[in-house]
């Protein structure tokens, strides 16, 4: 995935550029046809310009008066220039190229003392296409500094709830546990995420809002419904057995992305074949997750009695091995919403 970001960054990059060039060029035609005599006197700065240059780098001592005489010819244009653009109300600059980014002339990069370094706007740039890339649109934003807990319940209810602790101290304890995922995000020793419970109970805010925070620290997410994924992954398989070249960003994407959500587990169509498919996916992030960070979030209605159910045994005990468990409980947030409740 990231290679095709970098890919993606640096036409946008060009892009800027472009527009930046295009746009100096249409301002010259402008003033040209306004006020002829600029276009005059952009030439002779060329033509100065050349001369002023090639007897630099002839380097004769006796030409020192020389240079010196272009160089001022140069600056006097210069501000006969300024003051023509003045005169008919236009600023100064306005024959300068508009950058979108000043500081790096829209390349991305800065020079500082012999160094390169990524411009300010380079990760900015990179955190929009993350999340261009990641399929969250802006409704679905989790974002932790909005959590509340305060829709989740603070009575112990067990029979309710289906949970020992009151549902606002589950939350806080998934939450917290939630926060360890991303510090270790990482490692390999850091186990997946496996998100259960009923509707409404905030397992898809909760994902959310980790993939917000990852995209912010510059992490690949890519985000999906399950009947979604299980689409994407078939209709590639049906059109790679006909074009051999075939290739699928999207596809690719489920495998590479650094953080895949699989939201709502259990609501595509069953098949048999699937189940396969969806083992040999989880193995792949498994795997790569090894080497580089590779990590998934589920969630899903599904307990782990209905994986064993709905799945077979091996995605079943391939999902308790791999993830941490985590079980939501409450009331439906979306029901207390509407209620007014809050
Ligand atoms: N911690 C939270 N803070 C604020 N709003 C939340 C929180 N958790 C859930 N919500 C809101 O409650 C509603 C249901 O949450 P959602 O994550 O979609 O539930 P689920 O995925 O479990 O069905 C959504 O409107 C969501 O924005
Ligand atoms: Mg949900
Ligand atoms: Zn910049």
């Amino acid at each position: 995935m990231s290679r095709d970001f970098y890919y993606l960054i640096k036409l946008e990059y060009e892009k800027r550029q472009k527009d930046a060039a295009d746009r100096l060029e249409s301002r010259k035609k402008e003033l040209y046809s306004k006020i002829p005599r600029l276009e005059e006197i952009d030439n002779e700065i060329n033509l100065s310009g050349i001369k002023y240059s090639r007897l630099i780098l002839q380097g004769n001592s006796q030409d020192v008066d020389a240079v010196k005489k272009v160089q001022e010819i140069i600056d006097g244009l210069k501000e006969e220039k300024n003051s023509l653009l003045l005169s008919h109300g236009y600023p100064e600059d306005y024959l300068e190229p508009v950058y979108k980014c000043p500081q790096c002339r829209d390349t991305g990069y800065i020079e500082s003392e012999n160094r390169i370094e990524k411009c300010h706007c380079y990760k900015q740039l990179l955190i929009e296409f993350l999340y261009k890339e990641s399929g969250l649109g802006p409704v679905e934003r989790g974002n932790f500094s909005q959590f509340d807990e305060s829709f989740f319940s603070d009575e112990v209810n067990v029979e309710k709830y289906g949970i020992n602790i009151s549902p606002r101290e589950n939350i806080l304890l998934i939450k917290e546990k939630c926060m360890e995922f991303i510090e270790n995000f990482h490692k390999p020793e850091q186990k997946n995420l496996f998100f259960s419970g009923p509707a409404g109970v905030g397992k898809t805010y909760m994902a959310n809002c980790i993939a917000e925070e990852l995209i912010n620290r510059g992490i690949t997410v890519l985000y999906m419904t399950s009947p979604k994924l299980f689409s994407t992954i078939n209709e590639y398989k049906a059109r790679a057995l006909k074009e051999e070249e075939y290739d699928d960003l999207s596809y690719r994407n489920i495998f590479e992305s650094e953080l895949l959500i699989i939201d709502d587990l259990g609501t595509e169509p069953m098949s048999a074949a699937r189940y396969a498919e969806f083992l040999s996916l989880l193995n792949a992030r498994l795997s790569r997750d090894m080497s580089s960070p590779c990590k998934t979030i589920i969630s899903t209605n599904f307990g782990i009695k209905e994986l064993y159910e709905y799945y077979d045994e091996r995605v079943a005990s391939r999902i308790i091995g791999a993830f941490e468990i985590y079980r939501f409980a409450g009331d439906d947030i979306r029901r207390l919403k509407k209620l007014g409740a809050k």
